[in-house]
C-alpha cells in the first residue's frame, strides 16, 4: 500500500476517535476476557495500544503486524515515549527494567501487564499461523485484502469463542461537500479504480459482514463508522487538513491512471484543492465497525 506513510496514519487518529462506535467497542469490552491474546493485522503505527490502554485493556499480549518496514520502524521508536508521555508505566518485556533511551525502540516492551511486539510481515499469513488468539483487530484493513481469505484466516486464528474486532472498514462512500456537479462521476470513477485494484473491494464493510453472517459463528455487533471531517471557522482539527490534503491525493492518483475518468475531473480537483485552502472543504467516508464471535 503505497499512501501508509506514517503521517497519514497519525494524522487519521483523530479522525478515527469520532467515528468508531461507541456501542461496538462496549459489546467488545464486555465480552474481552481478562488478559486476552491480541493479534492486530495492519497495525499501521501502533495507534491501537493506547486506545486498548484507555478502554483499560493493560494486561496480556498484543501483537501487531504489518508489511510495511517503515511504519513498524515508527511504531516501535515512537510507541513507547508516548506511552510513557502519556503516564504509563513502560518496561523492557518480561523484565521491570523501563526502557531507557538507549532501548527506546526495543522489538518488545510492555505497558503496565500488557506485552507489545510490533512485526513487519504479511498479516494473512500470520493469522494463518498463529493458533488461538483471543482477539484479532484489524482496523481500516479490510478492503485493502482479499476478502474471503481474511474471513478464513480470522477463523483460524480465534480460539473457539474469540473475537474479530473489525472497525473502520470501508464501505464504498465518498462525499466532498460542497456540492459540485462533477462529484457523482468523481466517486464512480474512483471507487471503480480501487475495484480494479487485485485483491481490493470498495464495499469491503457491508461484504464482510455477509461473508461472517455465513460463518458457523455469531455476528455481534454492527454499526457505521463514517469519517466525518469538517473544518469549523475555517479551520480544520489537529492534523486533519493533511489528512485531507491526502485523501485528496488519493483520488487523485487513482483516477490519474483511470481509464473512466470524467472529463471535468482536473476542474473538478482544483476547485477541491482551493476549499481545502480556504478550509471550507468537507469529507465523509462511509464505513462500519463489526464484531465477530468464532464458535
Ligand atoms: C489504511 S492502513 C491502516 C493502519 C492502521 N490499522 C490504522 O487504522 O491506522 C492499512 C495498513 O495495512 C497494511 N497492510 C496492507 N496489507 C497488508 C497485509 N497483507 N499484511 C499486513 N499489513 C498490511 C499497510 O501497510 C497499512 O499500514
Amino acid at each position: 500500500m503505497k499512501h501508509a506513510r506514517p503521517r497519514y496514519l497519525e494524522s487519521k487518529r483523530t479522525v478515527d476517535a469520532r467515528a468508531r462506535s461507541p456501542r461496538v467497542r462496549d459489546r467488545l469490552l464486555a465480552e474481552l476476557p481478562d488478559e486476552p491474546t491480541i493479534l492486530e493485522a495492519g497495525c499501521g503505527t501502533g495507534a491501537t495500544v493506547p486506545q486498548l490502554l484507555s478502554w483499560g485493556v493493560d494486561a496480556g499480549r498484543y501483537r501487531g503486524i504489518d508489511t510495511d518496514e517503515r511504519i513498524v520502524s515508527f511504531a516501535r521508536e515512537v510507541r513507547p515515549p508516548a506511552l510513557r508521555r502519556a503516564g504509563h508505566t513502560v518496561t523492557v518485556a518480561g523484565t521491570d527494567r523501563p526502557v531507557s533511551r538507549a532501548t527506546a525502540s526495543p522489538p518488545d516492551f510492555a505497558v503496565e501487564d500488557l506485552s507489545i511486539s510490533f512485526e513487519t510481515g504479511d498479516a494473512l499469513d500470520a493469522l494463518e499461523s498463529a493458533g488461538s488468539v483471543d482477539l484479532v483487530v484489524a482496523q481500516s484493513f479490510a478492503d485493502l485484502v482479499p476478502l474471503d481469505r481474511f474471513v478464513s484466516a480470522i477463523e483460524s486464528a480465534l480460539r473457539p469463542g474469540g473475537l474479530a474486532y473489525l472497525p473502520l472498514t470501508f464501505d464504498g462512500g465518498t462525499i466532498f461537500q460542497p456540492d459540485h456537479p462533477d462529484d457523482a462521476a468523481v466517486e464512480r470513477a474512483y471507487h471503480a479504480a480501487i475495484d480494479d485494484a487485485p485483491g481490493r473491494d470498495v464495499r469491503a464493510g457491508r461484504h464482510l459482514a455477509d461473508k461472517l453472517r455465513k460463518r458457523d459463528g455469531d455476528l455481534l455487533a454492527m454499526a457505521s463508522s463514517d469519517w466525518v471531517v469538517r473544518p469549523q471557522d475555517g479551520r480544520y482539527r489537529a492534523d486533519e487538513r493533511y489528512f485531507l490534503a491526502q485523501i485528496l491525493g488519493f483520488v487523485a492518483g487513482a483516477l490519474s491512471e483511470a481509464a473512466d475518468a470524467p472529463e471535468g475531473f482536473d476542474s473538478w480537483l482544483s476547485t477541491r484543492w482551493a476549499q481545502l485552502d480556504a478550509g471550507t472543504l468537507l469529507y465523509v467516508a462511509h464505513q462500519y465497525d463489526l464484531l465477530y464471535r468464532a464458535q
